[in-house]
């Protein structure tokens, strides 16, 4: 009997004790759930918002047929007309060389932006493998998203004191990548980084812990960058300065991602020596950033003594702007959405939940043409045309970025939605095309685009870059290498 009765009591403080550990979990998870909606409400931005106010430099020495899927896509969205960077320099055939014109040319143009203008936001982009998806509206509205994302981020994982005292933010975003190139993986800019913010098991059970294709892009591309042109210069010039010092290899890519690998260092450290302070246990930190022994763990330690470390580096880790292709080719389809919903209705009725897009909302309501009917009443919704859609994170992003296989530049161009359209849709815009003999400042990229060219201006219409290869863009005539 008393046997009976200890076991009953033991049961009974188990389940007392189960108890209490269920209601401090919870309170545990409440509390980091609702952690992160602490957004700071006085955050201030700095650069300005309109869309009027982007500017878009295409580093692009000479003009071919991939800068006119540039071009086109620019124009039948009606961008304003881009800056191209470096255009008619002599490339040299030193690749270093290279790299060091293209990131000096940035700086020189970024210099020339009258102080009225630096914080105004620019995108900097590659020539030859980018093309627009979305008007630039979008663009300026996704990045607000990643940046304000970032800061609850910020705040979350190293508390607003800290992102106060060493103002952490997110401000000069990148395009992601899904492998760390061209530096070795013991390279900070490979291992110090944040983690993706997608979701763990975005690209399946095996996700980042195989093929590059199934890692969450977590490393820096640098043929799209976006930020205030003031933050930007500072960026490149660091990036120019470690390119000066260390010739160690010929990818700018590699110069940018050193400056990203230092802050991401130095971020960790500040919080590990935070957490120390406050007598947290920090063994594990320590062995991560500073192990015992470095050699066995194959990590190249940064070496910070004093400099500034932090350049407001970020990255669109889910692809709202950019939609980098490298290793993500099978992460993309294009989706109608007007098809696909019935389709979502109908299959789910048996039990089939995998296909669930949703259009993203800030697409709801709007098309590339509000009063389209003059080309096809199809363009006033989005939800009528085919849009390229990322799987993994259910984004249709406004920036389409080929790297990785080139050859999706022409297998992909013909799904682009407006590819039926694009005579009719030239031919309708180029009526509304009207200027005297001063160019405007706001000139359309249809138009053409301006040059800049060791601090001189210019203009290149659309015609004398692109007029040669209008047939092929539209289908009616063969692109060059394909
Ligand atoms: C979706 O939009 C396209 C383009 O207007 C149209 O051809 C198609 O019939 C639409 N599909 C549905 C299911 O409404
Ligand atoms: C546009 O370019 C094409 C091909 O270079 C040329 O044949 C045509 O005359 C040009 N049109 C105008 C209006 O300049």
């Amino acid at each position: 009997m008393s046997i009976a009765v200890s076991a009953f009591s033991r049961r009974q403080a188990t389940r007392y004790g189960l108890l209490a550990a269920v209601f401090f979990i919870a309170t545990f998870l409440i509390l980091q759930l609702y952690a992160p909606l602490s957004f700071n409400s006085d955050y201030n931005y700095n650069p300005s918002s309109s869309t009027k106010n982007l500017h878009i430099a295409v580093f692009a020495t000479s003009s071919n047929y991939h800068l006119c899927q540039l071009q086109l896509s620019a124009g039948l969205l009606g961008y304003p007309a881009p800056i191209l960077l470096n255009y008619g320099a002599d490339e040299d055939k030193d690749e270093m060389k290279q790299h060091l014109a293209k990131i000096e040319g940035a700086i020189q143009y970024l210099d020339s932006l009258p102080a009225s203008q630096q914080d105004d936001l620019v995108f900097m982009l590659d020539g030859f493998d980018i093309w627009f998806q979305l008007p630039h509206s979008y663009i300026v509205k996704r990045y607000y998203d990643v940046v304000k994302r970032s800061h609850q981020r910020h705040i979350s994982t190293f508390g607003e004191a800290l992102v106060k005292k060493h103002n952490i933010r997110n401000t000069v975003i990148f395009g992601p990548d899904k492998s760390c190139a061209p530096a070795g993986n013991d390279h900070s800019s490979c291992w110090a980084i944040p983690e993706s913010w997608m979701e763990p098991l975005s690209f399946g059970p095996d996700t980042d812990h195989g093929r590059a294709m199934h890692n969450r892009p977590r490393w820096l591309n640098s043929g799209t960058v976006m930020g205030p042109a003031r933050e930007l210069k500072d960026v490149f010039e660091r990036a120019l300065e470690q390119n000066k010092h260390r010739h160690v290899t010929d990818s700018d890519q590699f110069y940018f991602s050193h400056v990203f690998g230092l802050q991401s260092y130095a971020r960790r450290v500040h919080k590990f020596e935070d957490d120390r302070a406050r007598g947290c246990d920090v063994a594990a930190d320590q062995e991560f950033l500073l192990p015992a022994d470095v050699d066995a763990k194959k990590k190249d330690i940064p070496k910070i003594k004093g400099e500034r470390t932090e350049y407001h580096i970020g990255l669109d880790w889910s692809s709202d702007i950019f939609q980098t292709a490298g290793f993500y080719a099978d992460y993309l389809t294009w989706i109608r959405h007007n098809s696909t919903s019935l389709y979502v209705q109908e299959t789910a009725k048996e039990g089939n939940y995998h296909h669930h897009f949703s259009l993203p909302t800030d697409l709801i309501g709007n098309g590339p043409e509000p009063l389209s009917d003059a080309v096809d009443p199809a363009l006033a919704d989005w939800r009528n045309l085919p849009l390229a859609t990322n799987t993994a994170s259910r984004t249709v992003p406004p920036v389409i970025h080929i790297n990785g296989k080139k050859g999706y530049r022409h297998l992909w161009w013909p799904r682009n939605w407006f590819y039926p359209y694009i005579e009719k849709m030239l031919e309708s815009k180029r009526n509304t095309l009207s200027w005297d003999d001063e160019l405007p400042k706001d000139m359309p990229a249809l138009a053409g685009a301006w040059t800049f060219n060791n601090g001189q201006t210019d203009w290149v219409g659309f015609n004398e870059t692109c007029g040669r290869w209008e047939d092929a863009l539209m289908g009616k005539a063969r692109p060059p290498g394909n």
